[in-house]
């Protein structure tokens, strides 16, 4: 059996991510990653803070840090917030680490010897006042393009052209505000893309196929453009140093590689980092190097694409070293706050700390799964977000846990009811249990969440509908086993919600499971006879009730979140 290595795009250091941050990269990958192992899979789920470059060193200045310290005091920040969502890595490393460094060192030599990197002079900003070079943003000015005044060296946030520092208009340091600048002529290394164009090419034909159209699209939409040479260091003080060995020269003038360079082959080095951790029983290699039996999952937001599917594996094949590469890409479009964008630098929307402080992490896991933007850009809304979580989480599963549980303890005690044996409708809820478990692990197996958050409430609502029709209050009144029996068959059902809904709502799941003291219950999934049967909680079994699952978001909540987050208007 494949084993499966699973790693979400790495979320950047400079500050606390939104909520489109995270349905993009981390929390499909989490959902993805706990039902591959509960369905008996060996999965390794990584993930790392991306580390280097201008933005960690701009905003680590802002914060009146060294760079180091900040970037420590963030990735905890970072960690203590994705534990809070429980997000289950396997481990959650830095991209600052000595492992990437030492891997992006021995892959860029590997590089080199095959004639993929060569030195180029280049002509760059020099701030005579800051007495450094001034690299992509360190460097703002008026856009050639659009006129913009505070466009940045690397990009003009307003037209969102691609820039070269040299194009900017009345050019200053973002450092200094100086405008003293000139240019001078410095060496790179550059990346000799255009070189592995046809490899790229041909690996993208072998296994591009399977991916989805929003990844597998922009992949070949870069390949068309032609793959162009890049630069991959930077006069920075932070970051990955040019091995001297290979570039003494370079490496000399404190040369550093650039993040995008870095940042992919921190999957790489989050892995040996985990690895290192207990070398006797986990071995990095085996699921990078010469891993032919490793399936390779990648989840990212659009805007990543390019990056993991052309540039990495372009890195990669130019090594000639069997590196892993990535088997299926899942990329998300983009979640809107009301139709604009989330946005980090003008703080709009919903940010990842301030979710937790509102409210648990199940409520936002199982919103923003059922509400991925998977096949198209989709927005957060706060009447959306309220109405989910009303409807699905408080009136379907949570209402029906509890009633069930409630209604039992106090007709027939502590303990499952035994009651009459199961008849036509318990047959007829088995077969639909059944098949809609199956259409579950389909769209779970195919890494379409929607779809799966869709399965899984209609799996909720059949519960719904089977106590509505057998109505064990008015059975009671006239046939004891016969409410019995329905009971504990509800009481089955929330049994098999506690173990398939783990992946969207680990902690409420546990919850439920919790609430059956079943001695030995350590299976991991639902058979399909299992869901058919259900009768994995016998009769006799005692059980507690949970406090209420779901609380519902009031009219009075709302109105507060709308005006602390700014609603429609905003
Ligand atoms: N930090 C990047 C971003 O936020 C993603 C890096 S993914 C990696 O867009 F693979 F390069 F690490
Ligand atoms: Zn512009």
């Amino acid at each position: 059996m494949a084993r499966h290595l699973i790693t979400s795009a790495l979320p950047y250091i400079n500050g606390i991510k939104h909520l489109g941050n995270m349905v993009g990269s981390m929390l499909p990958a989490d959902v993805y990653a706990r039902y591959m192992r509960q369905r008996g899979h060996d999965v390794l789920y990584i993930c790392a803070t991306d580390e280097h470059g201008t933005p960690a060193e701009l905003a680590a200045k802002e914060a009146g840090l060294p760079v180091s310290e900040f970037c420590a005091q963030q990735h905890d920040a970072q960690k203590a917030i994705y534990d809070g969502f429980s997000l289950a890595f396997d481990y959650f490393g830095r991209s600052s680490s000595e492992q990437n460094v030492e891997i992006t060192q021995r892959i860029a030599r590997s590089l080199n010897e095959n004639g993929f990197i060569e030195e180029r002079a280049i002509r760059q900003v020099y701030s005579l006042t800051d007495g450094r070079f001034l690299p992509d943003r360190y460097i703002v000015g008026t856009c050639p393009h659009c006129g913009y005044d505070k466009a940045r060296g690397d990009q003009c946030e307003n037209c969102t052209r691609v820039l070269d520092p040299t194009d900017l208009i009345d050019a200053r340091s973002a450092i200094s505000g100086s405008s003293e600048l000139e240019v001078r002529e410095t060496k790179h290394l550059f990346l000799l893309q255009s070189k592995l164009a046809n490899e790229v090419e041909a690996w993208i034909d072998a296994v591009g196929q399977e991916w989805p159209t929003l990844a597998s699209s922009i992949a070949r939409k870069w390949l068309t453009e032609g793959l162009q040479d890049r630069s991959i260091t930077r006069d920075l003080d932070w970051g990955v140093p040019v091995p001297a060995d290979t570039w003494p020269e370079l490496a000399a003038e404190g040369k550093v590689f650039y993040v995008w360079f870095d940042a992919p082959i921190e999957y790489i080095g989050a892995t040996k980092e985990w690895s290192d951790q207990d070398p006797a029983n986990r071995d990095w290699e085996s699921w990078w190097y010469e891993a032919d039996d490793v399936y390779y999952t990648e989840f990212m937001a659009k805007d990543n694409v390019p990056f993991h599917t052309v540039m990495f594996p372009a890195t990669q094949l130019g090594t000639r070293n069997p590196w892993k590469k990535v088997d299926y890409v899942k990329a998300f479009n983009w979640l809107n706050y009301y139709g604009g964008k989330f946005s980090t630098s003008q703080k709009r929307g919903i940010f990842t700390d301030a979710a937790l402080e509102l409210l648990p992490a199940d409520y936002w896991r199982y919103f923003l799964m059922a509400h991925a933007p998977e096949s198209d850009d989709t927005s957060f809304t706060w009447e959306l977000f309220s109405a989910s979580v009303n409807k699905d989480l408080a009136d379907t599963l949570g209402n029906f846990v509890n009633r069930v549980l409630t209604f039992s303890r106090k007709r027939f005690g502590d303990a499952v009811p035994a009651g009459a044996a199961a008849g036509e409708a318990e047959r007829k809820l088995g077969e639909e249990i059944a098949q809609l478990l199956a259409e579950y692990e389909q769209h779970m197996d195919t890494l379409q969440f929607r779809k799966a958050a869709q399965s899984l409430r209609s799996l909720w609502s059949a519960g719904n509908a089977y106590l509505e029709e057998k109505a064990p209050w008015l059975e009671i009144k006239t046939d004891q086993d016969a409410a019995a029996l329905t009971l504990r068959t509800a009481m089955n059902l929330i049994h098999l919600y506690s173990v398939i809904s783990e992946p969207f709502i680990p902690t409420s799941a546990r919850a439920m499971r919790a609430a059956f003291a079943l001695a030995g219950d350590d299976r991991a999934w639902v058979t399909s006879d299992e869901a058919r049967a259900l009768d994995s909680v016998p009769a006799g079994t005692a059980f507690t009730v949970p406090p209420v699952l779901f609380a519902k978001i009031t009219e009075e909540d709302l109105e507060s979140y709308r005006e602390r987050f700014g609603g429609e208007g905003a």
